[in-house]
Order: C-alpha cells, then structure tokens, then sequence
C-alpha cells in the first residue's frame, strides 16, 4: 500500500469495499500509461529524474501495457485503483526508479488527467458514429425524397410529408449532437496534470510538455480548479442525455411503424426478435432497448450533478463515483448508434402504404385553404372556416376532399373552381411545399445530397 506510512493497522473489508475503484478505473489503464509516460519524461527531461530510470520507467509501463492488453495483469482491490496498481507493479518489475514515478504529481491530477483522455477518446469514437449513423439516414433520405408519408402532430395525420424528410430530421438532430460533443472536446482539453495534489508543486516542472505530449491544447491555470473540477464529464453527460433522447425518439417511430396497424417499415431479422410463444411476432427489440437506455444515460448525468452539488474544494472522494456513469454513458450511446445504424441501414420501407395513409384523414385540407387564399383571396381565417366546413360535408359522406363535387364545394364557396382538385392530391401537396427546409422532393433531394457530400 504506497501511502501505509502512518498507519498502524490495515482497512476493514468494508473499507476497502467502499475505497476501491480498480472494479471499474481499470478502464483508464492505456490513458494511465500514457499520462505516466508523459510525467516521467517530463521529469527527465528537467533533470528530476535520470536517464536511466526514465528508460526504465518506460519500458517498464509499456511491459505493463501489454500484460494488461493480455489479460496477464492480476488486479488487486487492495491497490485501491488503476493509478496505484500499475504503480506497484512498476515497482515489482523495475525496482528503485518505479518509486520515483510518483514525484511532483498526485493521483488527484493524476486521474484528472486519465478521465479527460479517456472522456476524449469516447468523444472521438461517438462522433464517428454519429456521422456513420448520419450517412446511413441521407442514403435512406435521398432513396424516399419523393415518397410520402403521413406527417403528424399529436400523432394525428397532419399534413402529407415525405419519408425521406422525415429522416432527415434526425441527421439535423445528430449534427447537433455531433457540435455538443465538439464544444465539450475544446473545453476538456485542457491538461491538470502537474497540479499535483491541490497546490502545484515546488519542482520545476514542464506543464507545457506534459499538455502537448499527451495531446492537449494548454495546461489548466488554477491547481485548485484543475483537481476538482469534473465539469468536463457533466457536458460530455449532457451531451449524452440529449443523443440519447434524440435517439429514443427515433427507435419510438421505429415501434409505432413497424407495428401492424401501420406497417410503414419492415426491420430486418438481424434487428428483431421472435416470442416464444406466439410464433407469428416480430419484435422489434433492438429499437424498445434503445428507447429504454435513455433512462441510463439520463440517470448518469443527474447522478453525476448531484456527486458535485455542494462538494467543496478541492478533491474529494466523492468524485471516484465520476467514472461509473461516464463509462455506462459511453457505452450505451455507442450501442445504441450501432443498433439504430443497423435498423436504419436493413429496414425496407412500404412506400405504396405510407402514400395511401398519407391521404387519409383530410391531410390536404391545408392545400385546400391556402387555395382559397391564393386564387379567390379569401382571408385565412374565412378560408380556413370553408375548408372545415367543407371537410365535415366530405366526413359525413365518407369520401375525401377530392371526392366531393364541384356543385358541393360550390354550395359552401362560389368563388371554387374545377383547378381546386389540383392542389388536393397528396403529390401536389408535397411539391407545393418548396420553401427552405420544407418538405418538397427536390428540397429533400438536395439536402439529402448536401448531407451525403458533407459526410463523405
Ligand atoms: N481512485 C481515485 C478517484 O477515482 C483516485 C484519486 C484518489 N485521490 C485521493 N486523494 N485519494 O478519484
């Protein structure tokens, strides 16, 4: 135990129950390495440490690197955490100079320093994702530019969309996810390693060479904001939550339009699963357990901001419960990207079905009104109260808006002409909406292909 100086007796078992992160910062081991590489020839190269021992610490960690990429490390709860295990074993494996490692630095900075390489990574990691995912969906768009679907609101028929609009929705939400994660990347890169416990230290130490090295832009300025602060990993849960979010939303569409009441889509078998009773069910599994791992990563973030409400400065203990969310966060957003990337790239779409529901529930009445406003000037608010009139009239009878007669619009609106059934299809409809970020086919066509170039 490197810190058994002043202790007579050993922890409990509880104690060490509660006290040990190995369990999960064993995680952080490459991002430990890496920062104790950096440290110690540092410290070399400011004549802290000699030549020699720098040489051997290195070898010695990169030994370390491969026995734990192996699967040959024995872990030891006793060593508390990653920081204090690769430490020991240096030491075991090189003697003297693995126990000058520990001069001028803490684990404070020390994990500091892990947790924003390893928050970094992720972040690289997810952001890809986020734009395979992002690229599966213009491909799909660019596909249905010109296929329509019902479009709602209250998940009532609204007006006629099209599908690939309806998918290109989501890449602007992921593109936002994609920007937050970028924000949250520019201000975690900042380097605390060298703050060492909570004060700095009294060795001239290279801040700079150890932030360069290890890929950061600059070295924190305060020690004691440097060791405690955490709100790197509160943005980066953030962004999480509201990917995740974006992501439940999308999984839920998924359900409603695979169900057989609506039947707009069809997964594929590698993305559904089967009942073991009712042997006619296709479930669309992969799509609920996205929906439901939102709680997990919404639930990390909430956790995470109450860990630091109230803590004082500098370090506490209380931050050893920071890594636990961020790594479950990391881990079911990058599932879940994989699992909706596959649904989306597999689903085959009934087009001939989304256009007959597109129709349904007088989803031109829109078309109608504006009509009126256009060709006899109606006022909206007078156009809008033909249309519901008109709309009741064809309701009563069972038909369409298109299925009513001239003589029956004409009973409630002289001014109608025979042109008005030419804006009351669905396809019009569609192309009619040509305003910027608007539904029409060429618009979608045209985004879609941005989207494909931006992302190529
Ligand atoms: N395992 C600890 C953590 O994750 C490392 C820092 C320990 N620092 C300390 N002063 N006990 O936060």
């Amino acid at each position: 135990m490197q810190w058994g100086g002043r202790f007579a007796g050993g922890p409990s078992v509880i104690m060490q129950d509660i006290n040990a992160s190995i369990g999960f910062d064993r995680k952080l081991w490459r991002q430990d390495i890496r920062g104790s590489r950096a440290h110690a020839a540092m410290l070399a190269m400011i004549g802290v440490l000699s030549a020699g021992d720098e040489r051997a610490i290195a070898a010695g960690l990169e030994a370390i690197g491969r026995e734990i990429e192996a699967g040959r490390f024995s872990f030891d709860a006793a060593l508390e955490d990653i920081h204090m295990n690769i430490e020991a074993r240096l030491t075991e494996r090189i003697g003297e100079a693995g126990k000058r490692l520990h001069t001028a630095r803490s684990r404070n900075d020390q994990v500091a320093t892990d947790l924003r390489l390893w928050v970094r990574d992720a972040i690289d990691g997810l952001s890809g994702q986020l734009g395979d995912l992002m690229a599966a969906l213009a491909r799909r768009a660019a596909q249905h530019a010109g296929d329509p679907m019902p479009g709602f609101t209250h998940l009532q028929t609204a007006q006629p969309v099209t599908f690939g609009h309806h998918l290109l929705a989501y890449v602007e939400m992921l593109d936002r996810d994609r920007s937050r994660l970028a924000d949250c990347r520019r201000r975690l890169n900042a380097c605390p390693l060298g703050s060492a416990a909570l004060a700095g230290t009294s060795f001239p130490i290279d801040r700079d060479m150890t932030a360069a090295a290890l890929g950061f832009d600059r070295p924190t300025a305060n020690s004691l904001d440097a060791v405690s602060d955490r709100d790197f990993a509160l943005e980066f849960l953030a962004a999480a939550a509201i990917g995740a979010v974006h992501l439940s939303r999308l999984a839920e569409e998924m359900v409603i339009w695979c169900s057989a009441p609506f039947r707009f889509i069809r997964l594929s078998d590698g993305f559904t699963t089967g009942s073991s009773i009712m042997p006619q069910k296709r479930n669309p599994d992969a799509a609920e357990l996205v929906r439901a791992k939102t709680g997990r990563v919404t639930g990390g973030l909430v956790a995470l901001l109450t860990v630091m409400k109230g803590l004082p400065l500098a370090y506490a203990k209380d931050m050893q419960e920071d890594k636990e969310p961020v790594f479950d966060a990391a881990e079911a957003w990058a599932l879940s990207l994989a699992a909706i990337a596959g649904m989306v790239r597999d689903m085959t779409a009934d087009v001939v079905r989304m256009r007959a529901f597109a129709a349904d529930g007088f989803a031109t009445a829109t078309d109608l009104a504006d009509w009126l406003v256009r060709v006899p000037k109606l006022a909206f608010r007078d156009a809008h109260h033909v249309t519901g009139r008109l709309v009741a009239i064809a309701e009563a009878r069972g038909v369409d808006l298109a299925g009513l007669s001239l003589a029956e619009m004409q009973a409630v609106e002289p001014a109608i002409t025979t042109e008005v059934f030419s804006v009351l299809t669905v396809e019009a409809s569609v192309a009619s909406r040509t305003s910027f970020g608007g539904t029409a086919p060429a618009n979608v066509a045209a985004q879609a292909a941005h989207w494909l170039e931006m992302l190529a």
